[in-house]
C-alpha cells in the first residue's frame, strides 16, 4: 500500500489506529475486512472511500462496537474498540449509514430521548437540541413526525442525534445519501465548521468530488483491502495525468463493476 504524510506520526496523535484487521459474517464466502491497517490523524476531516461492498459500513461497524473483529486491533481516541466501547461512545459520535430515528416520533422526542442516553441534564439538553435544530434548518419542524420529514430532513436530524453530547470525533457514513443539493450543502459546511471547531471526522462516501471538497485525508479500500492512504494533495502527485480525486480512484481500482 501506498502512503504519505501520515507515517511520521506518533500513536497518539491518530484519532483512529487500525492494525490488522480481519472480518469475514458467518457463512460469508470472503473476508469483508481483509487486513486493513489505516491511521486517521486527529484534528482532520478523513474520508474512507470505496465502491460499494468495499467494506466501509463494516470497518466502521467494528470501531462503533457494533460488530465483532476476527482479529486485529483497532484503537479509537486511544481506546481499544474490544474493551472501552463505552468510553469511545462518550467522547464519539456516529451517524449511521440508514437513519436510526423512531419514525412515530417527533424530531424534538427523539433527540430528548437520545439525549437523556446520554445522562444529558435536561436543560442543557433543551438548549443544546433547540440550537441545532436551528443550525440544520429543522427548528420549525421540531414537533412534526419524522415519518413526515424528507429524506434530507430526515439525514440533518439523524446527524443532530450525534451532536447532542458535543463528541470530539465524529464518524459519519455516507452522510449525504440520497439528499438533495440544499441538505447536502447545509450538511458539508457544518461538517468543515465542525472541524475548524477543533472536532476531527471520518466519513464514508463513494462521491468522489464530495470527498474532495471535505477532506484532507483519505484511505481508498476495495474488497476490504486497503489501496491508498494519505493526503489527496500527495496521492494525486504520486501519479502522473492525475488531476481529481476520482481519477486517483480509478487509477486504484480499475473501471470493472461491484455487486
Ligand atoms: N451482515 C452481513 N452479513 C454478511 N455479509 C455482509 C453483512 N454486511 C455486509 N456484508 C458483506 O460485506 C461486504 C462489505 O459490506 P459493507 O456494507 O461493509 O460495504 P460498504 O463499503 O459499506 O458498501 P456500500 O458502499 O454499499 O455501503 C459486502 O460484500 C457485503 O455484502
Ligand atoms: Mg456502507
Amino acid at each position: 500500500m501506498l502512503t504519505s504524510k501520515n507515517a511520521g506520526l506518533s500513536t497518539m496523535e491518530y484519532a483512529i489506529n487500525i492494525t490488522n484487521l480481519y472480518k469475514k459474517y458467518p457463512h460469508a464466502e470472503f473476508n469483508s475486512v481483509d487486513g486493513l491497517n489505516l491511521q486517521f490523524p486527529k484534528g482532520k476531516i478523513s474520508g474512507l472511500l470505496g465502491p460499494n461492498g468495499a467494506g466501509k459500513t463494516t470497518t466502521i461497524s467494528i470501531m462503533c462496537g457494533l460488530v465483532a473483529a476476527d482479529s486485529g486491533s483497532v484503537k479509537v481516541l486511544g481506546l481499544d474498540a474490544q474493551t472501552d466501547i463505552h468510553k469511545i461512545l462518550q467522547k464519539t459520535g456516529i451517524v449511521t449509514q440508514h437513519v436510526a430515528l423512531y419514525p412515530l416520533l417527533s424530531a424534538w422526542e427523539n433527540l430528548v430521548y437520545i439525549g437523556g442516553l446520554y445522562n444529558i441534564p435536561q436543560k442543557a439538553l433543551h438548549d443544546k437540541i433547540s440550537f441545532l435544530l436551528e443550525r440544520f434548518g429543522l427548528q420549525n419542524s421540531a414537533k412534526k413526525q419524522v415519518k413526515h420529514f424528507s429524506g434530507g430532513m430526515k439525514r440533518r436530524c439523524n446527524i443532530i442525534a450525534s451532536l447532542l453530547h458535543d463528541p470530539e470525533l465524529l464518524i459519519l457514513d455516507e452522510p449525504t445519501a440520497g439528499v438533495d443539493i440544499h441538505s447536502r450543502a447545509m450538511i458539508l459546511d457544518f461538517l468543515s465548521a465542525y472541524n475548524e471547531e477543533g472536532h476531527t471526522i471520518l466519513y464514508t462516501s463513494h462521491l468522489l468530488d464530495e470527498a474532495e471538497r471535505l477532506c484532507t485525508e483519505v484511505a481508498i479500500i476495495d474488497d476490504g483491502k486497503q489501496v491508498v492512504q494519505g493526503s489527496i494533495q500527495d496521492l494525486k502527485a504520486q501519479v502522473a495525468g492525475v488531476n481529481t480525486l476520482e481519477e486517483l480512484f480509478l487509477h486504484y481500482t480499475g473501471r470493472s463493476l461491484r455487486e
